[in-house]
């Protein structure tokens, strides 16, 4: 699996230090290599290769043309606490629907969202039709109906609001295995990407929490979000362009930290 250019290799151990499943070792000042059983255990997080300053390793699982430079360019811790804290749940969207190349980048943002294990598990559904997001909704309500606590909420949608996605023209829907422990953990960072790239694209973002416990106890919404049998939903996000501008970043709780 992993190969290393003895020209090449400084014998700096870095890959040793960076493989986080202890699959290479470095006997004395020897070119490190692979330990035995290493392609089964390998999860292929790419990071023997990346710390290489000389190029001298490769790992067949995760072959050289598909790395790419880390960016220079990226936010300063200033400008992303500024975005971290102006980021808003959007409920008020406009009837246009967003390009597909920006769902498209969104998708690529959410999927370089860590995974455990970097087990990549995840399964997207972009919901556009209005059909599909009617369905969803219809769906959603009935779950609802059946919960003396969210009556205001049902009330509200007799009215004619869309209590559920609140008119977006978007829904992300994340899935992965139901017997996996880690899906609804995956899909929610991977959604926290996605959301935060979309509030520097201009676009609103929601959680879709409603959506996302209906989906548990609503049979038919699983196939309604494209979700095939054996998954279950991690997460959703509403997506639109928003209609409503926030000129102030409200209160929050201080952080209810012990230091030990
Ligand atoms: C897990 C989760 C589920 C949520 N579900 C819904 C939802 O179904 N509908 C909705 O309008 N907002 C939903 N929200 C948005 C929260 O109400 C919102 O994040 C919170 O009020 C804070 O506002 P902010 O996002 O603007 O900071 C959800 C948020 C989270 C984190």
């Amino acid at each position: 699996m992993i190969t290393i250019d003895a020209r090449k290799c400084a014998r700096d151990g870095l890959c040793v230090q960076a493989c986080p499943v202890n699959l290479i070792r470095m006997d004395g000042g020897a070119v490190p290599e692979e330990i035995g059983g290493a392609a089964d255990r390998c999860i292929r997080c790419g990071h023997c290769v990346a710390v290489c300053p000389t190029n001298a390793l490769d790992n067949a699982l995760t072959p050289a043309e598909d790395y790419r430079p880390v960016p220079e360019d990226r936010p300063d811790a200033e400008a992303m606490e500024n975005l971290l804290v102006s980021r808003r749940s959007a409920r008020a969207f406009r009837n246009k629907p967003i390009a597909r190349e920006q769902l498209e980048r969104l998708l690529e943002a959410a999927r370089r969202a860590p995974t455990a294990s970097n087990a990549q598990q995840l399964s997207w559904t972009m919901i556009r039709d209005p059909q599909r997001l009617d369905r969803v909704r219809e769906l959603s309500i009935e779950w609802m109906s059946g919960n003396p606590a969210r009556s205001h909420y049902v009330e509200t949608a007799r009215q004619g609001r869309d209590v559920i996605l609140r008119n977006a023209t978007a829904l992300a829907v994340v899935h992965g295995p139901a017997d996996y422990l880690w899906t609804a953990i995956d899909g929610t960072i991977a959604l926290t990407y996605m959301e935060l790239l979309a509030a520097t694209m201009g676009l609103g973002t929601c959680w879709a929490g409603l959506v996302t416990a209906a989906s548990a106890a609503i049979p038919d919404l699983l196939p309604a979000l494209g979700v095939p049998a054996g998954n279950k939903v991690g997460g959703a996000i509403m997506l639109g362009h928003p209609r409503l501008k926030h000129l102030l970043v409200p209160p929050r709780n201080a952080a209810r930290v012990t230091w030990l």
